[in-house]
């Protein structure tokens, strides 16, 4: 299924309001919630972990899309599906063995995922897209929100391609707004994860907000 699906990241949402923030973005028309998870260490920042992620699930009623940010990836697989993940992404630079990795997060009951950096080609993960659901394509230098969108849609491009027709799910992550949606849309991505374009404006006072931003990414990516 190839239909647009806009995936705010709650790294902009009220830290001290997460249960609230996680259904007013799913009332006002989010199709997935991205989770952003950092270690201090993979990234310089430091998020949340496992008690958090399993704070959250009961308040998601979408999909729950856990992004690991942090390394190592393996010995936490079975932490993140007993938080209630449904799709686990991890970097394909975060240790020498995806291949493993990918196995050991679809045997854990979860979706797999595998996200590349900017700097990382496509062809890092063409050995692993049978084994993968999602491939994550950083349009920022993970580990902040707010940042500019660096422009990469001649990999988004050669990633459809190397797909073809197996299942895969294209999400690009960092500086997504209603003007760079469209770029990525048309060269093949299916997923947006936006944080500060969505919740820019808003709050779980005023929803409507996060309702408007939500819309106006997703117009402009139907392309
Ligand atoms: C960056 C995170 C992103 C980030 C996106 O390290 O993985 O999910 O929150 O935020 P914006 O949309 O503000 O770039
Ligand atoms: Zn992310």
């Amino acid at each position: 299924d190839r239909t647009i699906k806009i995936a705010p990241s709650i790294l902009s949402a009220d830290f001290a309001n997460f249960g609230q923030e996680i259904q007013a973005i799913e009332a006002q028309g989010a199709d997935w919630v991205h989770v952003d998870v950092m270690d201090g260490h993979f990234v310089p920042n430091l998020t949340f972990g496992p008690p958090a992620v399993k704070a959250f699930r009961p308040h998601v009623k979408t999909v729950m899309d856990v992004h690991l940010m942090i390394t190592p990836v393996d010995p936490y697989i079975d932490a993140y599906a007993e938080a209630g993940a449904d799709i686990l992404t991890a970097h394909v630079e975060a240790g020498p063995h995806t291949h493993r990795t990918l196995q050991a997060i679809r045997a854990a009951g979860m979706k797999a995922g595998v996200a590349l950096n900017p700097g990382t080609p496509a062809e890092a993960v063409e050995h692993l897209l049978d084994l993968a659901d999602l491939v994550c394509v950083m349009t920022v230098n993970p580990g902040f929100g707010g940042q500019k969108f660096i422009d990469l849609t001649d990999k988004v491009r050669r990633l459809r391609a190397m797909i073809g027709d197996r299942p895969v799910h294209i999400e690009i992550d960092g500086g997504v707004d209603a003007t760079t949606a469209p770029k990525v849309a048309a060269a093949g991505a299916d997923v947006l994860v936006a944080g500060s374009a969505v919740f820019k404006g808003g709050s779980v006072s005023a929803p409507d907000v996060y309702g408007k931003n939500i819309s106006t990414i997703r117009t402009a990516a139907q392309v």
